[in-house]
């Protein structure tokens, strides 16, 4: 059975591990040598809510809500990242839907991610679940030598 938890600092080894797959840092704007330490950081800094994805205490996946601040205390983004073995199983949608629930009682009415324009798997995740896109900004984003556009969605909650 896969639960959702909310992150804890023992996890931040297996996060790590998954943050720095090709497969995720290639499709966000993460840096792909980032310690577990670092990613501890990240995942416990003020401001933000994290989960963890686990079948019994693997980690498959984690999500990380960032709440804004002064005049965007009504907004947050969030980044989700599955491990690539183990996806289209319905992990990311559950991660999802806790951050959204956390947005909530967290009285967020605006959330918000940008995503690469060629992240189908990503897009088609964020619109099934009714995020719209809002806007593109064009080569944005650099992936090795290549710029590529940014797709950046909402959701009004
Ligand atoms: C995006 C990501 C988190 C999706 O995780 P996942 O566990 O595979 O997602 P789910 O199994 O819950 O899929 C939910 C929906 O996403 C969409 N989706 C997932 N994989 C897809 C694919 N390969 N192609 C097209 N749509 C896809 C579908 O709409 C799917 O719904 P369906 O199963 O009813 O068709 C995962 O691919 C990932 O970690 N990618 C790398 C990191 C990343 O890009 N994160 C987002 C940064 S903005």
């Amino acid at each position: 059975m896969i639960t959702i938890k909310e992150y804890s600092s023992k996890y931040a080894k297996s996060i790590r591990d998954i943050w720095v797959s090709r497969s995720v840092w290639g499709n966000t704007a993460i840096k792909k040598d980032l310690t577990p330490e670092e990613a501890n950081k990240k995942f416990t800094m003020e401001g933000t809510v994290s989960f963890v994805a686990l079948k019994k205490e693997k980690v498959l996946g984690a999500g990380r809500l960032s709440l804004g601040r002064g005049s965007r205390s009504h907004c947050a983004e969030f980044v989700i990242f599955v491990d690539e073995n183990v996806r289209k199983l319905g992990v990311g949608s559950m991660l999802l839907e806790e951050i959204i629930n956390a947005a909530k009682k967290k009285n967020i009415s605006r959330l918000e991610l940008s995503v690469f324009e060629d992240n189908k798997p990503a897009i088609g995740l964020y619109e099934k679940f009714g995020f719209a896109r809002e806007g593109l900004r064009m080569r944005f984003l650099q992936r090795g030598n290549e710029l590529f556009n940014e797709v950046l969605m909402a959701k009004f909650l």
